[in-house]
């Protein structure tokens, strides 16, 4: 029989909550950094605008929605971590550009957020994690103005792949498929962004955009282990790795990145927004 998911975060949330990923969170923020930016422009947000960020993390987003909505417009974020919700607000108020308000709750408990409705709702990398991401859309809607938008930038891992085929890339494969399914966590959140809208009465997409990166694996190694070592207490847990087979990975993946002949196709990050009737 199957064996059942423990909860390593009381959340259900698979991925580690400590130092090591919150700098892996800002440097996938940082390598994501320009599709983000040219949502955020397509979707036309401007000076003097307010902007919500669902799951804000680091509060990277939240920075860029800063740098178009400026010192008259508001940036609000919400985050279940508390502990990096609250760096996130110091860090972005320390270095100002536009009024800040960082909500510290489980999105799914919350009805109106303070400050709303927006101009635009956002989120990134949040549906993907979400057990019923239509209602989290329909959530993301209600806290949009009318004639404001809807956006969401999600993962889709369709594509992923290491050439020529490295073992090392089979075992991040195993155990990242492995947690993500376990738990009931979605792979292709990306493509399904257009069927998820209109699920939630949002309407097909007004614009989508789609951005992967083909990268020498060297590039990608630290934040393959990364990945691999935020998912590990998750993948212990299911029986799936070990502290040996872990070791293992780390040292066959920085060798091959040392190799120089690998290539790693990323995940592709797609993006789908739509005005709010
Ligand atoms: C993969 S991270 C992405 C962070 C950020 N959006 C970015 O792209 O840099 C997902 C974030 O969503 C937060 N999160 C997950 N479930 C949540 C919930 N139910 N309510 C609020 N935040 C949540 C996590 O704590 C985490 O910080």
């Amino acid at each position: 029989m199957a064996r059942q998911a423990r909860k390593v975060n009381p959340d259900g949330y698979i991925h580690a909550r400590d130092s090591d990923e919150y700098q892996r969170l800002r440097d996938q923020a940082r390598m994501w950094q320009k599709a983000t930016e040219e949502v955020l422009d397509q979707v036309g947000l401007k000076p003097g605008m307010s902007a919500l960020d669902v799951g804000s993390g680091p509060g990277s987003v939240m920075r860029l929605m800063a740098d178009r909505v400026g010192k008259q417009g508001r940036v609000t974020g919400i985050e279940i971590d508390g502990k990096l919700g609250a760096h996130a607000l110091a860090d972005l108020r320390a270095e100002g550009g536009a009024e800040f308000e960082l909500i510290a709750a489980n999105l799914l408990e919350l009805d109106a957020v303070p400050g709303g409705p927006f101009d635009l709702t956002f989120c990134r990398l949040l549906l993907m994690h979400m057990q019923d991401p239509v209602a989290v859309l329909e959530k993301m809607q209600a806290w949009t103005k009318p004639g404001g938008t809807v956006a969401a930038q999600e993962f889709d891992f369709g594509a992923i792949a290491v050439e020529p085929p490295c073992p090392a890339m089979a075992e991040f494969n195993r155990v990242f498929e492995g947690v993500f399914r376990a738990h009931g966590r979605n792979l292709r959140a990306g493509r399904q962004l257009p069927a998820q809208f209109e699920a939630a009465g949002l309407g097909l997409p007004d614009g989508t955009l789609a951005e992967a990166k083909f990268l020498p694996l060297k590039d990608m190694a630290s934040m393959l282990i990364g990945v691999y070592q935020g998912l590990f207490a998750s993948a212990a847990e299911l029986g799936i790795a070990d502290t040996t087979r872990a070791a293992a990975f780390k040292s066959e993946m920085a060798e091959a990145a040392e190799d120089g002949r690998y290539y790693c196709l990323t995940p592709i990050l797609i993006a789908a927004w739509k005005r709010v009737a």
